[in-house]
């Protein structure tokens, strides 16, 4: 059996958790909005057309902040079209993903949606085919509390009270080519600028998210990231960044071993993101924003055979299986142990599209990539302490990959009685259990709560309408506390949270 020794001290913190870092996402893309959120003709869905079984797995799976409306979407998105009366909106072509948009779902129907969802909304401009005028025209039309022509608007489409939007995205994906109004580096950064310095003179409290890369592995990673924040340094919050993995290659240890390239994808971006802070002389840091990640692979052979200019169709479907849900939660834990820099992440998608919860005409049900998030979401508020983790590696192509991805979050609140230490750990040994021991004596009088443990024999098991239980989590974990020391065993192929409390 391999042992993995975690070092933790209860002094040494990585930095609060920003709930913001449990995001999702949801696109006008496939049956993410219509059939997914919205579907007003269901006998599943509430006086608005919002499905209500969907409503409450989201509320479970707890999502503080949703980003909106795309994505590649948001690109070439009129956001008027999908406001005022519904019979009066456009049917429009919508070329980022060859569909009819109708339009039938707009931005007030979003607010409504996220105020009932319990969550709140990241919101994307169009700097693809517009720019500055018309984030100006949006953030009016939302923040404003009345007396100008787009906050008049909003007042006359039935919303009196100001939506008070401060989370914002300028743009989308800008780097790719095959995004509506791709644009180099540095012109997209004098946009950013542009855009950022108007949003903020109409509402100086908007927080503010310049694109980074789309992908670790775009031909400009690095540079575009130093030129456009020398650009937009000064009205930018933060800088995105966007990973989806695949197990196209059918190799389950390369595969996991993806938090590798994501630890390294982050760090280097802190790295760029610092030093342009200090050629600048600059104060404020940039923070990261994850506002897109997943596995995204297994519906791409299938959603070429679609047809063009339909409404709605079931595209990036993705069915996960057991091992996506290990990296899962391995991402997860990778953006935990950089919690004081990455502030914000959206699992993409919510719905439907690359994403935790399905549904049918009949009933919505969680994929297996559903449990982790939601345990972490859970479980994983207070404070990232600092670990090191002493454990067996196996060679991978980013170099060494360790058997174990883990972090520990402290949440001790006197005000609320809380005091609780979690630990998250994967075990990526496909074939072998692990024995776990971390040296707890700093965390006196903690004790085991509860030891929730996610396998399966079968790392292509998948959960469907029909067999909805296949994977999940249960409660039967073996951690224990003697001596001050935790033991725990962990099968192989395996997640665990390991709840431990103060008696
Ligand atoms: O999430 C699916 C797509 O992936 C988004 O529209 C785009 O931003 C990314 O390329």
């Amino acid at each position: 059996m391999k042992k993995s020794v975690l070092h933790v001290d209860r002094y040494m913190k990585v930095g609060e958790v920003d709930e913001r870092i449990y995001g999702s996402f949801i696109e006008h893309l496939g049956r993410a909005v219509y059939e997914g959120i919205y579907q007003p003709d269901s006998p599943l869905s509430d006086e608005n057309g919002f499905r209500r079984d969907v409503m409450g797995l989201v509320r479970e799976l707890g999502v503080p902040v949703v980003r909106y409306p795309g994505g590649n979407f948001v690109s070439g998105y009129h956001w008027e079209d999908g406001t005022g009366p519904k019979e009066l909106r456009p049917q429009r072509i919508e070329p980022a993903w060859n569909v009819i948009e109708t339009n039938q779902f707009g931005l007030n129907e979003f607010m409504d949606w996220t105020s009932l969802a319990g969550t709140a909304p990241m919101m994307a401009v169009n700097l693809g085919t517009r720019g500055p005028e018309d984030a100006k025209n949006i953030l009016e039309y939302c923040n404003l509390k009345g007396g100008s022509y787009y906050s008049d608007l909003r007042i006359a489409h039935g919303y009196q009270k100001p939506h008070d939007i401060k989370l914002w995205c300028l743009g989308n994906e800008m780097d790719g080519p095959w995004q509506m109004g791709h644009k180099t580096a540095y012109e997209y950064g004098r946009i950013a600028a542009e855009t950022g310095r108007v949003m903020k003179m109409i509402d100086p409290d908007v927080e503010l998210v310049a694109c980074g890369s789309s992908s670790l592995y775009m031909d400009t990673f690095g540079d575009w990231e130093d030129t456009v924040l020398s650009e937009c340094y000064d009205q930018a919050d933060y800088i995105s960044l966007h990973q989806y993995y695949d197990n196209c290659a059918d190799d389950t240890p390369g595969f996991l071993a993806n938090t590798v390239a994501m630890d390294q994808f982050i760090s280097s971006v802190i790295s760029i993101c610092d030093a342009v802070k200090a050629k600048k002389r600059k104060k404020k840091s940039i923070h990261l924003s994850f506002d897109e990640w997943n596995v995204w692979y297994h519906s791409k052979e299938q959603d070429k055979k679609l047809e063009p200019w339909c409404k709605a169709p079931h595209q990036l479907e993705d069915i996960y299986n057991f091992e996506d849900a290990l990296l899962v939660a391995g991402m997860l834990i990778t953006m935990l142990r950089h919690a004081d820099r990455v502030r914000i992440a959206c699992l993409a998608q919510l719905v439907n599209v690359i994403a935790p919860i399905m549904t049918s005409d009949t009933g919505a049900w969680k994929q297996t990539i559903y449990y982790p998030f939601a345990l972490i979401s859970k479980y994983g508020r207070g404070t990232v302490l600092h670990t090191v983790a002493d454990t067996p590696v196996y060679e991978c192509r980013y170099g060494d990959a360790p058997y174990l991805d883990s972090v520990c979050v402290l949440n001790e609140n006197e005000a609320s009685e809380t005091a609780e230490l979690t630990i998250f750990a994967v075990n990526k040994d496909l074939k072998e259990s692990m024995e776990l021991s971390c040296d707890l004596r700093q965390f006196e009088g903690y004790q085991v709560k509860e030891h929730i443990v996610l396998t399966h024999p079968d790392l292509k098991a998948a959960n469907t309408q029909s067999a909805p239980d296949l994977v999940k989590p249960s409660a039967g974990g073996n951690a224990k506390i003697e001596g001050g020391i935790l033991s725990a065993i962990l099968c192989d192929k395996s997640f665990h949270v390991i709840r431990l409390a103060k008696s």
